[in-house]
């Protein structure tokens, strides 16, 4: 049996699973609510995540009834890139910047001309963006020294819980490739970025394969969540590295579009093929020797709950697909830019901003749901076209996330993407994932590829209907970015 926790933005979840990738049990915990105390800003307390750690985990324990010592491993995932500081005694030094904090563009600023973009795309494979755990330490190193001053230790959110469970310091590749810190291409610390970062090398961790076993559950890690002293616990993956291993997209070809709060596209590569603009993330893989591209939509499943919250008259999300299946493919010409939350990829601009295109007095609710659920998937469809100009190959997609779970968002994937979409029989997103890298790192299986081979499955293979419909209302959506940009500035 393998435990995997996914210590996510809202919440933390734990889920055991069987050789045959079978839930055998699943709690889930929320956390406090994301404090902002200005826009842009986002923080959460470590402390909070252990809390609800500790709560997923004995909830999932005492559902199945299995005693600590029958589980055989351990698999740690979660939300990317926050930036957890500790001192020498490892005490949180303050509440974490998170992934979605937006307030770093002037350190962003500062590295970019400090080490130069091409340089920087040269050894971190990425951009500096306001969303990677480097910008972070930087702004509390101008706005905060004396507790810079007192760093002995950087982590990622669920490193952070690796350490209360194990009290090791460590992390995976595909985690430290969204630090900003990470060589990506040679899977070690750049040296180089962090002295020009002026980041001494002992505060990161030591660095480790997705299923390597890099520490074990200490006395204190058993007694706070029932598992055995002992247990072996496996370096994991950030949320989008297991969910891809939770969905098999392992090999170059293979791509899944996940609709979350936020929207990724991520394909496999057996390379580190990196975009010279900088506009897709290029990082490590979970599994050993791959890497893989991946493209963020900020407002993917946002779009659809801000609609719902804000303009529409359902409040289930059920009901809302209902009505948006009654307006036509294309939505009879209205568009949605789903730029909510600025965008990542391709625009790469924290300022841009959401708008309805097109509205004319016969469109009704039903037009705007369904015009919320193609701009959505046409943003996503950005990132492909983006793999086709640097020549990334997509021979399948599988949907994750809620964007899988509705039979209409589906087909409009389907018909958006222009290629056929497959739902997979279980998609349990990272947590899933998670657990498949503690299994192989206890040897359950030989390798992440037999894993994924022995407990994932196909359920349905949706094909295009309305390709040529979507195409011509993509066409139309790729001139609304640049038009918004010269009416903002
Ligand atoms: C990935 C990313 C998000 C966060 C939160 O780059 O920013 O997926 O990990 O889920």
């Amino acid at each position: 049996m393998f435990l995997g926790v996914d210590v996510g933005t809202g919440g933390t979840r734990a889920i055991l699973i069987d050789r045959d990738g079978k839930i055998i049990a699943s709690c889930s915990a929320e956390h406090s609510p994301i404090h902002s105390e200005h826009i842009g800003w986002a923080e959460q307390d470590p402390q909070d995540w252990w809390r609800a750690t500790r709560e997923a985990i004995a909830g999932a324990m005492a559902q199945s009834e299995l005693a600590g010592a029958e589980i055989e491993a351990v698999g740690l995932t979660g939300q990317m890139h926050g930036c957890v500081m500790l001192d020498a005694a490892g005490e949180v030094l303050r509440p974490a910047l998170i992934w979605c904090d937006q307030r770093t563009q002037p350190q962003c600023d500062w590295l970019t001309e400090k080490i130069g973009f091409e340089r920087l795309i040269e050894l971190t494979a990425n951009p500096a963006l306001p969303n990677f755990t480097l910008t972070k330490l930087l702004w509390v190193r101008d706005h905060q020294p004396e507790i810079f001053a007192r760093i002995a230790h950087v982590l990622c959110p669920k490193d952070y819980v690796r350490y209360r469970l194990t009290g090791e310091f460590a992390m995976d590749m595909q985690e430290a490739s969204g630090t900003l810190l990470l060589d990506v291409a040679h899977r070690r610390w750049s040296t180089e970025v962090a002295e020009a970062a002026g980041i001494p090398l002992p505060w990161l961790p030591r660095l480790f394969e997705g299923p390597e076993i890099c520490a074990r559950i200490s006395d204190a890690g058993a007694g706070a969540t029932g598992l055995a002293a002992g247990t072996p616990v496996a370096a994991g993956a950030g949320d989008q590295g297991a969910g891809a291993v939770g969905m098999g997209i392992l090999t170059p070809g293979s791509v899944s579009a996940t609709i979350g709060t936020s929207g990724v596209v991520f394909a496999a590569t057996d390379a580190p093929t990196k975009d010279r603009l900088g506009r897709l993330h290029t990082f490590c893989h979970a599994a050993p020797g791959r890497w893989h591209v991946m493209g963020v939509t900020n407002g993917a499943g946002l779009s659809l709950r801000y609609f719902r919250d804000t303009f529409a008259t359902a409040s289930s999300y059920d009901a809302l697909s209902a009505l948006a299946a009654q307006a036509p493919a294309g939505s009879d010409g209205l568009l949605w830019a789903p730029y909510l939350f600025g965008e990542r990829t391709p625009h790469l601009d924290p300022e841009a901003r959401a708008a309805f295109i097109g509205i004319t007095a016969s469109h009704t609710q039903a037009h705007f749901v369904r015009a919320v659920l193609e701009g959505v998937a046409m943003s996503l469809r950005d990132t492909f076209t983006l793999f086709h100009e640097l020549h990334i190959p997509v021979d399948s997609i599988r949907l994750g996330g809620g964007g899988a779970r509705g039979p209409l968002w589906r087909q409009i994937q389907a018909d958006v993407y222009g290629q056929p979409v497959e739902l997979l029989e279980a998609e349990e997103g990272g947590a899933f994932g998670a657990a498949l890298l503690a299994g192989t790192g206890v040897n359950a299986w030989p390798s992440v590829e037999a894993a994924c081979a022995a407990t994932i499955r196909v359920a349905q293979t949706i094909a295009p209907q309305s390709a040529a419909a979507m195409n011509e209302a993509y066409r139309r959506y790729r001139k609304i970015y640049p038009a918004l940009k010269s009416i903002a500035s």
